[in-house]
This record gives structure tokens, C-alpha cells and sequence, in this order.
């Protein structure tokens, strides 16, 4: 930024907490989870969700395991109002999931509530108002905090006259500080006490007091001072349940919300893949992971993580960001060599390990999870552009193709492969690089082919072998003729007996090509030029003698560009 436009900003302030706890603790425990995709990700949405597919996330929130989902805002509209008449008149709430609605502290507002939820089994009325002074100043014309506090208070007692109204349904009461995040402490303190004289929560019978940090001004070891020194001063704390609700502005929603787990939390609100206002809400399929990778139980199944994701990106119409935390098409994806290289002996050696002791501890290089514990694959993990390092196409090649190509073959297909992907300008699929590696360094037949052999086997003399070929060099087809001890070597003294005597046979190798519909065999042969050259040709056939031959020539052909 220009500093000229610096001068509009201010440090935030921080939390005086000098004993502050939450920096030595350690999280062992999931919070209670809320979902409020149905109405602050809704609201969010460029087209908010139909009904019919409300009614589709809604299930697949209960599928994933939420026990708390906020289902809308139902005196806002009639369609979200029609939304909750719907789940509960057709039955669709299961008993064990608690609906919640949320509704600003105004009278009319709170009476269209109660009508809503009533005949639910159980249902969570949360109310807010606007606590800041930024919000006071502006929002509510210089509103001094009595008059704040007063909103709060008046609709905590309508809310709480309204309760004999929907006698088959319990209600469970829940207050919003908005704009906690930037609300003075005593203050937030203050309005929270004032609702709680009101609604008289005991531990029994607990109240939710949502602590939001509706915009994230500060870095998250803020939101957990506010957080410890709320539940600090808090009286009565054990009536009440804290919970979070963050959004991500500054891009630290989840931090914020692990800190203030640390810091004394107990419930969490939050959306799938984080949509919500502006840069979004928290999303609780990273933070419910995160618990999950340190061994904590959360409560919420994500082993299918792809098809939720799918849902979510058909209702929502949103895209899940390709580094999105566990979710994103790239995040179990190396592209860097090294990385694969070390991946790969990762999974081998996991491989060993568990076959000895099933519950070995997980310890991948570079994958923080198991991608199949949420149901992500493998498969996706190698792929190739031109930054992946010379390895990473050996390993497509072994792994994907069966070719076990000699270690010092690696950098020739490897440079030539990342170059094909440079000039692309994308990254090659596994069946893109064999067909590469086909085309560049498999049975090349110009201007050297060969068409036939014959090797004859002279008997008493150990390896002995005589191969008679006919090979077409430059067009002109030639009967050649060599002795030597074994078929490579023959064939090379043929060759030179034909006057093709610049370069000999550094190394060989060869083995039957896994997997594959046709048994074939590959060859690898490495040649070197007069001019000091050293080159790999490889050849696949049916016969491994013949694949030989054909890795001999191909390197030969490479040879002469
Ligand atoms: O972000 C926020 O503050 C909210 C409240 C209504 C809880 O969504
Ligand atoms: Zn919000």
C-alpha cells in the first residue's frame, strides 16, 4: 500500500491478559458443532439455494453428523420461513438434530419466529443485536451502550415470554454480541449478563452465549484473549455454553477458532468449505479434520469428503478452491520430484510397517492424513509438470505403466518428458507420459530398423551366440552378420561388421512389464558415441531377445538426431 493510504489504519489493541492460559494448552476434545450453512452461507450465496436444495443440504448435514443445524432466518423471508414449516410439519428433522433459527431482537420479528419453530421437537432460538461502537456510531446514530444493551435485554424477555407459546417444543435460548470482535470487553460482558438475568440459565439448563468475530479485525491470539477473558469474568460460566463464530477477513477464521478452543470455548459455528460472507465463515470440515489428525474424535464422518464436496459445489454453485485444506483437487497432488520420491518410499514403507503392526502411527512425508480416510485416492497423488524433477516421470512409468527404467536412465526421459509439459504449458496425465515415452525412446526404427533375427546358439561354447539380422539402414535393407556372448553383444558385432562401429554397449537391462493386457518385455540398452555421448533407447516386445535388439537400435537411432 501507499503509505499516504497507511495513515487510515491503526494498530488493533490488544487484550491486557498478562496470565493469559490458552498458549499452554492443549486441544483434546471436539466442541460442540453448529452448521450454519442454511442461513449465513445462504445468505452469502451470488443465488441462494431453492428450497428443494436447502432441503438437500440439510440432509447431507444430518448425514455428515450435525447434531445442531441453523436452518435460516425464517421472519426474513417467506421462502426461509416455508423452509422450516417444511422440515418440521413433513417430519424431517431427525430427533437427535436440534434446528436453530436466527432473528434480530425486534418484536415483530420475534413473534414470526415462534411461529416457525413451532412443533419442533427442539430448537435453538438465537437472537443478536449489534454491539460495536463502530456499529453504534454508525449503524444505530451514535446509540450510547444503555441503549444497546436495552435491545438486547427487551428481546431476551419477549423471547423469553414467547417460550409458553410452543409448549410441544423445548427451546433452547442463544445471544449474539454481533460484531463481538470489535466490541469493547466490559461491554460485550455487560449486554451478556443483562440477557442472562433475563433468561436465568442454570447448569441444567444452559444458554449459548455466540461470541462472533462477525468481521476478523485482529490476529487470532486476540480473539483467544477476548475468548479466555469472557469466560473468565463471565458469572454463572458453568450456565452457559461459549460459542464461536467466526469469519475469515484476514484469512485466520480456523486459527482463531482452535485458539479459542484452547482458550475455553465449547461449541463452534461454522460452514462446509468455509463459504459465508465476504471471505467466508470458518469452515468446520478444515477445523473438524485437523482435530480428526491428531486423533480427536469429532463426531462429523468426512469419508467421503469428495461427494460432499460435490453436493455442496451443485446447491451452492460455488467452486471448493483447488488448495482448499483437505477438500481442494490438488491438496494429496506432488508435483515437486523430490516430494513424490519421498511420498512414494513413504507409502512403501507404511505398506511394510502396517503388515507387521496395524496400528502403527501414520508418517507420510508431506500428507498429514491418510487421503483415503477421506475417501480421496492414490492414484492422484504422482502427477507431472515441468517443475516435478526427473524422478517423478520414472515413477509414473513404474508405478502406473509397469516400466522399471535403470536409475540412470531417470534425467534423459525425465528432461525430455518436463520439456513436452513446458511447452504445453500444463501438466501431463499418466497416459500422456507413456505415450511420450513411447514416441521419444521406445523401438525408434530410423534410420535404423531391424527386421528380423535369427540367434543361433553354438553348442559346447558357454553363451556363445551368432545372430544373422536383417536390418534397413537409411532405406537400404542389409543381411548382417555377428558372433558374441549373448544376443546384444552379437547383434553389436554385427552392426560394426556392417561398418557401424562408432559407439559401444555401456549398459543393459531388461524385465517383464507388469500389469499390461499383453505379456510383453522391455529392454533398455545404453550406448555411448565415439564423442563421448552416453544414451538410453528402450525396446518393448513380445520376445525379450527382440526387446533387446530393439533398445539397441533405438539408442543407436538417438545417437544420430
Ligand atoms: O457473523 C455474525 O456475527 C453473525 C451473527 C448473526 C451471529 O452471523
Ligand atoms: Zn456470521
Amino acid at each position: 500500500m501507499h503509505p499516504t493510504s497507511l495513515r487510515k489504519y491503526r494498530p488493533f489493541p490488544p487484550v491486557p491478559l498478562p496470565d493469559r492460559t490458552w498458549p499452554d494448552r492443549v486441544l483434546d476434545r471436539a466442541p460442540e458443532w453448529c452448521s450454519v450453512d442454511l442461513r449465513d452461507g445462504n445468505q452469502a450465496l451470488p443465488q441462494p439455494m431453492s428450497v428443494e436444495e436447502k432441503l438437500e443440504f440439510f440432509e447431507l448435514l444430518c448425514r455428515i453428523g450435525f447434531k445442531q443445524i441453523e436452518v435460516g432466518f425464517p421472519s426474513a423471508a417467506e421462502t426461509e420461513f416455508n423452509f422450516c414449516r417444511r422440515l418440521i410439519e413433513e417430519n424431517r428433522i431427525p430427533s437427535d438434530v436440534t434446528i436453530q433459527v436466527l432473528v434480530q431482537t425486534r418484536e415483530h420479528l420475534i413473534r414470526k419466529t415462534f411461529e416457525a419453530i413451532n412443533g419442533a421437537k427442539r430448537a435453538i432460538v438465537h437472537i443478536y443485536n449489534s454491539t460495536s461502537p463502530l456499529q453504534r456510531r454508525v449503524t444505530f446514530g451514535d446509540a450510547t451502550r444503555e441503549q444497546i444493551r436495552d435491545i438486547a435485554v427487551d428481546g431476551a424477555r419477549l423471547v423469553r415470554n414467547l417460550v409458553p407459546t410452543v409448549p410441544d417444543t423445548e427451546v433452547v435460548l442463544q445471544y449474539s454480541p454481533e460484531s463481538f470482535s470489535d466490541t469493547e470487553l466490559d461491554f460485550s460482558l455487560e449486554c451478556c449478563h443483562a440477557v442472562m438475568d433475563v433468561w436465568q440459565p442454570a447448569p441444567e439448563q444452559k444458554i449459548i452465549l455466540n461470541l462472533p468475530a462477525t468481521v476478523e479485525w485482529a490476529t487470532p491470539n486476540v480473539h483467544a484473549d477476548q475468548i479466555e477473558w469472557m469466560c473468565r469474568n463471565l458469572k454463572n460460566r458453568e450456565s452457559a455454553i461459549i460459542s464461536l463464530h467466526t469469519h475469515n477477513d484476514r484469512g485466520t477464521g480456523v486459527a482463531a477458532t482452535e485458539l479459542g478452543l484452547l482458550a475455553g470455548a465449547d461449541r463452534v459455528e461454522g460452514t462446509l468449505f468455509g463459504n459465508g460472507e465476504r471471505t467466508g465463515n470458518l469452515d468446520i470440515v478444515t477445523v473438524a479434520l485437523n482435530l480428526n489428525s491428531h486423533g480427536i474424535a469429532t463426531g462429523l464422518d468426512f469419508a467421503d469428503l469428495p461427494g460432499i464436496r460435490a453436493v455442496y459445489e451443485r446447491v451452492t454453485r460455488l467452486i471448493v478452491p483447488e488448495r482448499q485444506p483437505y477438500a481442494g483437487e490438488l491438496v494429496f497432488t506432488a508435483f515437486s520430484g523430490s516430494h513424490q520420491d519421498a511420498i512414494k518410499k513413504g507409502l512403501d514403507r507404511r505398506a511394510m510397517e502396517t503388515a507387521a503392526d496395524p496400528g502403527v502411527p501414520w508418517g507420510v512425508p508431506y500428507l498429514t492424513i491418510d487421503p483415503q480416510d477421506i475417501g480421496r485416492s492414490y492414484e492422484a497423488i504422482i502427477r507431472i509438470n515441468s517443475q516435478s524433477g526427473k524422478g517423478g516421470v520414472a515413477y509414473v512409468l513404474d508405478r502406473e505403466h509397469g516400466f522399471d527404467l535403470p536409475k540412470t536412465m531417470h534425467p534423459q526421459v525425465g528432461k525430455r518428458i518436463y520439456d513436452l509439459a513446458d511447452a504445453l504449458g500444463r501438466e501431463l496425465s499418466a497416459d500422456e507420459i507413456r505415450e511420450s515415452f513411447f514416441r521419444e525412446f521406445v523401438n525408434l526404427s530410423s534410420p535404423l530398423d531391424v527386421i528380423d533375427y535369427e540367434l543361433i546358439h553354438q553348442s559346447g561354447e558357454r553363451g556363445r551366440v551368432q545372430c544373422l539380422a536383417s536390418v534397413l539402414n537409411h532405406g537400404n535393407e542389409q543381411r548382417i552378420e555377428g558372433f558374441g556372448n549373448g544376443p546384444i553383444n552379437a547383434f553389436v558385432h554385427a552392426l560394426e561388421n556392417a561398418g557401424m562401429k562408432d559407439f559401444k554397449v555401456t549398459d543393459y537391462r531388461s524385465h517383464a512389464v507388469r500389469g499390461g493386457s499383453d505379456a510383453s518385455a522391455a529392454a533398455y540398452v545404453q550406448v555411448q558415441h565415439d564423442d563421448g555421448r552416453l544414451l538410453w533407447g528402450a525396446g518393448v516386445d513380445p520376445s525379450i531377445e527382440m526387446a533387446g535388439l530393439k533398445a539397441l537400435v533405438t539408442a543407436w537411432n538417438l545417437l544420430r538426431p
